[in-house]
Formats: C-alpha cells, structure tokens, sequence
C-alpha cells in the first residue's frame, strides 16, 4: 500500500472555564435534569476573553507535531475547520501557520459546520493519495461559545470550545481506509448561523447567533447518520463486528446511542466525550480520538469509525485503521 494516510500525531485543547448546568439554569429557563437527561450533557468548556480559534488550534497542533516528533516546517499542508473563523480573512489555517512560524506550505479553513473535521480529513486523505502532500496537519477548532444566544435554551445548553488536531503522513502502512462526506443544503434553515454583516436587507434584522431546529435535526441526524456507517462499512466490505472503537460527533448522547445500537456495539466502544465538553462542532471528533488515543483506548491496528453531522446539512465518515 503506498501513499496511505497514516495518524502520527494527535492533540486536543480545552479552555480552562467550566460552565456547568447550573450556571445556565440562572440565565435561561431549564434544569441540570432537563439537560443530562435530553442531551448527556453536564459541563462544557468556555474560551477565555482573548483566546481565538486559531490560539486554541496552536495549542492542539503543537501537541500534535510534538506526538508526532517532526519539525513545523515539514507540514506542507495546514487544514482548520471552524465556523468561529478569528477573521472572515485570512484564514484560520492561514493564522495557524503564522503561530507555528511555518515558512512554505498551504494552508487554508474549510467550511462544513460540526462535519468540518471529517470533511478537512477527506481533503487531506486526496491530498496525500495522489502524492501532491506528505504531511497534512488537520485541526478542527471552535468558539461557539461566542456563536450563542445565552438567552435562547434551545441551543445555548449544548455547545462548547476547544480544539482539536491530527497530523497525518504519508505511509506505506495502513492509515485512513476511506473517507465519505456529502452535503444537502435543502435542510439549510434548520440549523444555521447568519452572518450580519453581509446580509441582504429582507435578513438585516438576523443576529449572528446559532439557529436550530432541534427535534428535527435530530431524527435527520439519526438517520442519516446509520445510512453513513452503512455506506463506510459496504464500502470495505467489512462487517460492523470489525469496527474496534467509534468515534462519534459529539452532540447528543441519544444521537450517539442510536448510532452504537446500529452498529451492535456496546457504548464501552464508544469514545464519549460531551458529558465534560458540549458539542464543540468541528473541533468535537478530534478532541475525542486524541482523548482516547492519549489514555491508550486506541491501539495501533485497530479500527476506528469516526462519523459527524451538521448544518448545511453535512455529514460524513473516516474509517481507519489507527
Ligand atoms: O451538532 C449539529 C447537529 N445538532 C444536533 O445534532 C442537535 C440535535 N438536537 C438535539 O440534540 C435535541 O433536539 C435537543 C437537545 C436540542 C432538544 O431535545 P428534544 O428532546 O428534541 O426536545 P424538543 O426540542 O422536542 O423540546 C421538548 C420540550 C419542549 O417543550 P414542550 O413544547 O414539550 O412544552 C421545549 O420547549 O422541551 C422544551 N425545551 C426545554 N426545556 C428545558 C427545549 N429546550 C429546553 C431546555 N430546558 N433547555
């Protein structure tokens, strides 16, 4: 196997302010119960008043590079998924190399919502494929705590910060088996954030805070989310029993569940990260793979799903062989 898309590195930032349940039940009407009981959530991580999506990417990159034992400036190509972009541009991605004082290499952001990483993933897995790339830095990083409306319930129980990265190689070895994403912007209104400054004058009086249409995101969700494991599976013609660890978007645990039960896994095989974290969007898969690559979950050889959904809608999965 030549030109395969192997995982050197991994890394994984949280911002130190926990905001609990309780907190939010002072500022809207909800309950700790309500929330764990509909979502898995207990506490989420809030980005400090100077901390960016590119500061927080810096961090999760660097532990990457440091995993992996390589020098910066072999990266020829930096990916940062993020809808909490510091600037509309530069990129994110072009900031990140800034930070990490990489000289010659491309870098740019991608645009897929709580998908972003698998889709940055997907592009780097081309990338190193086709020989154009040999080493791709992927970082998936969010403030979304900033994209909320601290008075709307519906949405500003679930989200949360962070940052997470990959550093993958190009190896003879076994590394990203296949990556599947996929796009259907007729569900755009159902989760959307508007971006006020360019808006045409019938949406003028739009904030640019997340908006969500939950229970029908979810049983989208759902669904489309067991038709991609399906798709992954066929695809490799492996059977669901193979499949070592999944890796899921982290945005409500009876999404996930539903997702686990498909696939007759056991949710010890699941790597569950939201109780302490929210949904952190494109940052979530990541934060969760290097978590449970770092406390030693993930063995060398072992198959692992990694699956995400968001606005647009997007959706999409990598499977690998870690
Ligand atoms: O990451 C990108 C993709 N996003 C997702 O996958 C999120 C998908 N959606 C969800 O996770 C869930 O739909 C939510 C957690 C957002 C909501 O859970 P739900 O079980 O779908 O609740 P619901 O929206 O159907 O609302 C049920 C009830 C409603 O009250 P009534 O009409 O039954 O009286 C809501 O007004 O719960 C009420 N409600 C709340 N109550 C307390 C909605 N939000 C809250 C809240 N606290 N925070």
């Amino acid at each position: 196997m030549s030109h395969c898309a192997r995982i050197i590195g991994t890394g994984g930032y949280m911002p130190e302010t926990i905001r609990t349940n309780e907190e939010i039940s002072q500022l809207v009407d909800t309950s700790d119960s309500w929330i764990v009981e509909r979502t898995g959530i207990k506490t989420r991580r809030i980005a400090g008043p100077e901390e960016t999506a590119a500061s927080m990417a810096e961090i999760a990159a660097t532990q990457a590079i440091d995993m992996a034992g390589i020098d910066a400036n072999e990266i020829d190509l930096i990916i940062v998924a993020t809808g909490s972009p510091d600037r509309v541009y530069p990129s994110t991605g072009c900031l990140l190399q800034k930070r990490l004082d990489i000289k010659n290499c491309v870098a740019f952001d991608v645009q897929a919502a709580c998908s972003g990483s698998i889709f940055a993933m997907s592009i780097a897995d081309q990338y190193i494929k086709s020989g154009a790339a040999n080493k791709v830095l992927v970082v998936g990083s969010e403030i979304c705590s900033r994209l909320v409306d601290w008075t709307d319930r519906s949405t500003c129980i679930l989200f949360g910060d962070g940052a997470g990265a990959v550093l993958l190689e190009s190896s003879g070895e076994a590394g990203i088996l296949s990556t599947h994403i996929h796009s259907d912007a007729s569900y755009e209104d159902m989760l959307y954030c508007p971006n006020p400054q360019v808006a045409t004058d019938s949406k003028k009086d739009e904030q640019g805070f997340i908006s969500m249409k939950g229970s029908e995101v979810f049983k989208v969700a759902v669904n489309t989310l067991g038709r991609i494991v399906d798709e992954t599976l066929e695809a490799n013609g492996l059977d669901k029993s193979r499949i070592d660890w999944l890796v899921p978007h982290q945005a409500n645990i009876r999404i996930i569940a539903a997702t686990a039960k498909k696939l007759k896994m056991s949710m010890d095989r699941v790597v569950l990260t939201l109780e302490n974290q929210g949904n952190t969007s494109s940052a979530s898969v990541l934060l969760a793979f290097n978590e449970a690559v770092r406390d030693g979950r993930i063995q060398r050889g072992q198959i692992v799903l990694l699956e995400a959904f968001g606005a647009g809608f997007t959706w999409g999965s990598a499977l690998i062989k870690y």
